[in-house]
């Protein structure tokens, strides 16, 4: 695996070390995405308002390696949440990261939560 994607590993919500505030809700674009530094990782984050939902993920797409992930559309899939990535619309599940419509690598998800009118994503360090 190229060395980038090795710096992106899916965390759940029980491997939690630190919550990172990223930035206040009205950074994110409603229904769109907005990508955030954490140490030298991009992370896509979405704010999926029809679903009143947010979710993180790494912002490097698996296919060619571009930083471009928070560009995609985002979108449901049977009812499950998705994001294409606006290269090659190569989709993924933002929930566990599967990509729907190919065999490329999952991409890393991470927890997110709202505190206080501000955005947090799970690492877990
Ligand atoms: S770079 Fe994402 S689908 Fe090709």
């Amino acid at each position: 695996m190229e060395a980038i994607l090795e710096k992106y590993k899916t965390v759940q919500q029980k491997e939690v070390k630190v919550w990172f505030k990223a930035a206040s809700v009205e950074k994110f674009p409603k229904d769109g995405g907005a990508c955030v530094k954490y140490k030298d990782r991009q992370i896509a984050v979405f704010n999926f308002e029809r679903k009143k939902k947010w979710y993180a993920c790494q912002n490097v797409c698996p296919h060619k390696l571009e930083m471009v992930i928070s560009r995609g559309m985002i979108g449901d899939e049977k009812g499950l949440p998705k994001v294409a990535c606006p290269m090659h619309k190569k989709t993924f599940s933002l929930e566990t990261g599967e990509n729907l419509n190919g065999d490329l690598h999952a991409i890393a998800t991470y927890p997110v939560k709202i505190e206080d009118n501000f955005v947090y994503i799970g690492f877990s360090e």
